[in-house]
């Protein structure tokens, strides 16, 4: 079992008990959200589900603490932003819940790479599986589309590998991936 990639299964089991309330984050979590986004951004933003927006605000506001205030007042807005759309990607498979958890489920029984590459050269489920598990490309990819900051496009593609394979500062990748929970 290949569980390097998306965590243990008891870490699996509590982030599936925590989506499986489908709000997003309450309207402060939101605007505060919303107000460091580019109008692209934001178009991006509104596609994503409930679940992951509530993600994403947690852990900007880990990573913004950790740069100096919760709030996000004198910190970087590329890395709030870097922050808040990591998980973007996962907008392209359209996966609710449970599809989700299977979808992690054969990311840790096959090989990972092998599966993302089912997003290239599969159809139906397997092509959705693909793309679920490929979200971190898929990201970088609509980011890059988007215009966004260099970081947050880099974030989005580099949020899985391992720190020896990160092109972003490790200082800030570092607290990226410390306030990421997933
Ligand atoms: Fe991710
Ligand atoms: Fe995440």
């Amino acid at each position: 079992m290949n569980t390097t990639a998306f965590g243990s299964f008891g870490h699996l089991a509590g982030r599936f008990a925590g989506s499986l309330w489908p709000g997003g984050p309450d309207v402060a979590g939101e605007s505060w959200a919303r107000r460091w986004l580019t109008p692209r951004e934001q178009e991006i933003w509104a596609r994503m589900s409930g679940p992951d927006r509530r993600h994403a605000v947690a852990v900007a506001h880990r990573a913004a603490a950790a740069l100096g205030n919760a709030d996000g007042a004198g910190v970087s807005r590329a890395a709030i932003v870097a922050a808040l759309l990591h998980d973007s990607g996962k907008v392209e498979s359209g996966f609710g819940t449970f599809a989700r958890v299977a979808a992690t489920l054969v990311a840790m029984g096959y090989d990972r790479e092998r599966v993302a590459s089912w997003a290239e050269n599969e159809n139906g489920l397997r092509k959705r599986f693909g793309q679920y598990v490929s979200h971190d490309q898929i990201g970088a990819r609509i980011l890059g589309e988007a215009g966004s900051d260099p970081l947050v496009v880099a974030w989005a593609g580099e949020h899985h590998l391992p720190p020896d394979r990160w092109t972003v500062d490790s200082a800030v990748g570092r607290i990226l991936k410390d306030a990421d929970d997933d």
